[in-house]
């Protein structure tokens, strides 16, 4: 069956009515293997598979790179076709946004820390389009990346609290072999950078480790990392130690844990995590 590219709302909506059952995947398009991954899991959910291209720019700070963020939507458009993606619904920033939007979700507390920290208002941002696109998609499963940890606890919250009748699926980080997650910012990335942003996930392994070995000053390993990653010339927004159920900072007894980090290449700031559960051999 060929892709159905369909730019506004009101033609999606006829297009849906007859769909029996929908999965949905919500990108910012310049898709890779990590977003295929995705479309794929939702072929084992629904018949019809919806995936949106919108580069939303609720979800950019001011000095963030909305304008440069790669639009390749012909590109995209082939590997959807390929993955067997049923439609991809391209809106407009008019189309999605005609008059301001005034009104916003505000995500919980933990939407301030981690990434948020240093993108304030970015997960209230997210939130809100990912409302609008569940309302207008209204799907029975979506599908998240768990490359964006934050992200998907966010989204798994809003569907919790305004009991939105979705399945919230998370799909496993997918890398490159050099275990480099997959993320349209690493196309800004120089060679030499590239190499270096190896050891981000590297770094989040040899914590793991250690924790694994037994040590559990979480907070003296969080520091040991960021040192080491700040000496390699690395600009280090955070690396942080969770409990995977909560996101707070893990205590003692958490034993299903979350390593997450952010951190610069130049200007490329790049996230992964590692979820793992504290081995007993470890207490
Ligand atoms: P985007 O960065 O395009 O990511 C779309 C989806 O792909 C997200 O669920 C993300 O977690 C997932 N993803 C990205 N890289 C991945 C990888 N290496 N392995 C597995 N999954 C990966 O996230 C967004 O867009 C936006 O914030 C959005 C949710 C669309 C709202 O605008």
């Amino acid at each position: 069956m060929a892709l159905d590219i369909i730019p506004d709302i009101a033609t999606l909506r006829a297009r849906l009515k007859a769909a029996p059952s929908i999965a949905f995947v919500p990108t910012m398009g310049n898709l890779h293997a990590g977003h295929i991954h995705l479309v794929k899991l939702a072929k084992q959910h629904a018949q019809c598979v919806v995936v949106s291209i919108f580069v939303n720019p609720l979800q950019f700070g001011a000095n963030e790179d909305l304008a440069s963020y790669p639009r390749t939507l012909a590109e995209d458009c082939e590997k959807l076709q390929a993955a067997g993606a049923d439609i991809v619904f391209t809106p407009s920033v008019t189309e999605m946004y005609p008059t301001v939007q005034t009104m916003r979700i505000t995500p919980p507390p933990i939407a301030n820390e981690l990434c948020g920290a240093a993108r304030p208002g970015h997960f209230d941002g997210v939130a809100t389009v990912v409302m609008k696109l569940f309302n207008i998609v209204q799907p029975q499963v979506a599908l998240f990346g768990k490359k964006d940890y934050q992200q998907l606890f966010i989204i798994r919250e809003l569907v919790h609290q305004f009991n939105l009748p979705i399945d919230i699926i998370a799909g496993d980080t997918q890398r490159e072999d050099s275990g480099l997650a997959l993320s349209s910012r690493n196309g800004y990335l120089s060679s030499a950078q590239k190499l270096e942003a190896q050891r981000l996930y590297r770094t989040l392994n040899i914590i793991v480790d250690n924790v694994q070995k037994g040590h559990h000053d979480y907070a003296a390993i969080e520091a040991q990392s960021s040192q080491y990653l700040t000496q390699l010339g690395w600009i280090v927004d955070y690396i942080s130690i969770r409990s995977a159920a909560t996101m707070l900072p893990a205590s003692a007894t958490d034993t299903e844990l979350v390593v997450l980090a952010a951190a610069r290449q130049g200007n490329t700031r790049l996230i992964d995590n590692i979820e793992f559960t504290r081995s007993l051999a470890s207490t």
